[in-house]
């Protein structure tokens, strides 16, 4: 694993450049991010290039052996850029332009942006081509699928539309615009969501493209960036770095034209005991899942944050190492953290670094600095990589589709399958987080909550795993809208009926309220959100409602379907409900785990050329121990393990559940 820093030469004064490369190159950073803001230094006015400072960085880095990333500065255009062309920022809903002073403010869709970025970029590209300290290009940052209310927005997405459909008929029977008379006699009439509704009160069908179309804007922008890259600078790999964010781009089809994934990791610095680092978890398999291959993590979490928000607290002892190790784990094979050195100057002057504003090295450059040794002395580990018995699946349109039509009170997409890779995770079992869309093959159990959008291939994938033997764990909102969006009349949960074995023969969004769900031995677990009442065809009732009008029906079922079993867990349940009943598939499934193991501890496992590298992290602040393959582990607050073991000696010691 590589260890770098996201560094602002812009930011400090020359002299202390060289007194940080010397530091760096002493601690063990080996890659240096820079300039995804800095083009005001780069194109100071229009058309006129100044790479010298930078030039001079990549050198200075270079000389001592330490490679640059090198970012596109398109999400901050310079204040002559916008002086120029006024009306090339983002717009509102209302109309509103959004004034500049922050960052980020251009439109992505808006001619005079693609042209000026178009120039930098191949200045830029062009300039650094060959240059052999480059060790990647990041494009942008952090982009995400914002809606934009501009003209040339509404002009693309009358476009897109057009392209998509070809005829009004067609989009006025994909969008089912004749309820309140909303039929388009005219493509001058197909407009932006405009105005300050709730997106709930909006045509959903028409809403879900618009999301999907802010979506394909950013790959758009994304692709075009790569291209330009690619022609001036080639050979050298092209990513951008996503966060999580309210609205995200399609990832995974935002990725398949650039060279790999990085994200920008923020877990929690003070956990919670037993939540934070599994929920982070979820993310860094999700980021491995999406190209099913390593990753980077381009900002890692280095100290308190706090700018936009009051300052929070400072990551605990042991996080710095840990969390960057566990990302590792996860599928990293490069983690840069950020920032060097927390800015003295700017809005951000609040989110810590690996450095103080005193620029005097404390606790957590100590422990970076621990960490760059560790991440060296990796070895053979580096070799190896997750493989995953376990997935879960997961679909940008649902996460659209969600947002827009939010099923109830509280009601969040991510909930489930959040909460089933963390009864897989409790396992000791590591999980691919993958696109619906995906191969299934090679999996033992694979979860596919709330399928909601249909998808034909992920319905018909999901049909074939079972019926040659796989494991699947379905839930609530299956089945339920067609690809436009729009409900579909059949039974739920529709396509997955025969797998299940049951329908749905009336459903409770029961919202903030609970109910109880009892297992057949007694055990009695709480559940909200939403009660599918089942009618069982074929299948077994593992569980039942403990109350309300449908006391005694079926809340949670398994039938066989070919050679395989299906699950339908028909409520939203607390945790414990999803760790008993992943326990079972998994048992059921003969997928390997590790039974037994604190809640506080994560263990994730690389394997590769017959060895196998287990990471234990405690993520808790008391001492704890486990049993991992036969050895004792004791491990002290927010302590990261790592064993290594030789696969032939495991089988003898291989638990079984
Ligand atoms: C994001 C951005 C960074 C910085 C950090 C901290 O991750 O990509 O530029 O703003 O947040 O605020
Ligand atoms: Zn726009």
């Amino acid at each position: 694993m590589k260890i770098g820093v996201d560094y602002y030469p812009e930011q400090w004064d020359r002299d202390l450049w060289i007194k940080d490369a010397d530091l760096m190159k002493k601690t063990g950073v080996r890659l240096v991010r820079m300039a995804e803001f800095a083009w005001c230094r780069l194109e100071p006015r229009e058309g006129e290039f100044d790479f010298s400072w930078l030039d001079e960085a990549v050198r200075m880095f270079a000389d001592r052996s330490i490679g640059v990333v090198l970012c596109t500065p398109t999400s901050c255009p310079p204040l002559w850029f916008y002086e120029k062309y006024p009306d090339a920022v983002m717009t509102e809903r209302d109309g509103q332009r959004t004034r500049t002073g922050i960052r980020g403010h251009r439109c992505i869709n808006h001619p005079a942006v693609r042209r000026c970025c178009r120039r930098i970029i191949e200045e830029m590209a062009a300039h650094y081509a060959g240059n052999p300290a480059v060790a990647a290009w990041q494009i942008d940052n952090e982009l995400e699928a914002y809606f934009c209310f501009c003209d040339h927005c509404a002009e693309r997405f009358r476009n897109w539309v057009k392209s998509r459909y070809g005829t009004l008929e067609a989009v006025n029977r994909a969008y089912g615009n004749v309820v309140w008379s909303g039929e388009y006699s005219s493509w001058e009439q197909v407009r932006l969501p405009y105005g300050h509704y709730p997106s709930a009160w909006l045509n959903p069908a028409f809403m879900l493209d618009h999301s999907r179309f802010a979506s394909d804007s950013v790959i758009d922008f994304v692709r075009w960036q790569a291209d330009i890259i690619r022609d001036r600078c080639p050979g050298i790999p092209v990513t951008t770095n996503v966060w999580f964010s309210e609205h995200m781009p399609d990832l995974y089809r935002e990725f398949e034209g650039l060279d790999f994934i990085s994200y920008d990791n923020y877990p929690s610095a003070h956990p919670a005991e037993d939540e934070a680092g599994f929920s982070h978890a979820f993310q860094l398999d999700m980021m491995r899942g999406v190209k099913r291959r390593s990753f980077w993590v381009m900002e890692q979490l280095s100290g308190g944050l706090g700018c936009w928000a009051p300052m929070g607290r400072m990551p605990e002892p042991g996080l710095i190492r840990g969390y960057a190790l566990q990302a590792f784990a996860h599928g990293a094979d490069t983690v840069l953290h950020f920032r060097w050195r927390t800015a003295n100057i700017g809005a951000e002057m609040h989110w810590h670094g690996l450095l103080d504003h005193s620029n005097v090295p404390g606790r957590r450059f100590y422990e970076f600095a621990d960490l760059c040794e560790t991440a060296e002395a990796l070895g053979e580990a580096r070799e190896t990589f997750v493989r995953a018995e376990a997935a879960v699946l997961l679909s940008f349109d649902n996460e659209y589709a969600f947002k827009i039509q939010p099923q109830t009170e509280g009601y969040s997409y991510l909930e489930q399958p959040r909460k089933l890779h963390r009864a897989l995770t409790g396992l000791g079992m590591n999980v691919d987080v993958i696109s619906s869309g995906e191969d299934l093959s090679g999996y033992r159990i694979v979860c596919a909550p709330e399928m909601y959008i249909a998808d034909n291939k992920a319905a018909k994938r999901l049909h074939s795993f079972a019926r040659e033997g796989g494991t699947v764990i379905l839930t609530v909102r299956s089945g339920v809208k067609d690809i436009h969006n729009n409900a579909v009349m059949a039974p739920l949960p529709t396509v997955y009926r025969d797998m299940v074995g049951a329908y749905v023969s009336e459903y409770d969004p029961i919202g903030r309220d609970t109910v109880g769900v009892r297992f057949a031995d007694g055990t009695l677990f709480s559940a909200g959100q939403w009660c599918d009442i089942l009618e069982t065809e074929g299948a077994e009732t593992l569980a039942v409602y403990d109350g309300e009008y449908f006391r005694g029906r079926a809340a949670v079922i398994r039938s066989r379907y070919g050679k395989g079993t299906v699950y339908y867990i028909g409520t939203v349940g607390e945790q414990a409900l999803y760790d008993r009943v992943v326990s079972e598939a998994v048992k059921g499934a003969g997928a390997a785990c590790i039974p037994g193991i604190p809640s506080s501890v994560e263990v994730t496992i690389r394997s590769g050329n017959g060895k196998k590298f287990y990471f234990v992290f405690n993520l808790s602040s008391r001492e704890t121990a486990c049993r991992i393959t036969g050895r004792q582990v004791s491990l002290a607050p927010y302590e990261m393990k790592i064993l290594k073991v030789v696969e032939k000696e495991e089988a003898a010691v291989r638990p079984n559940i």
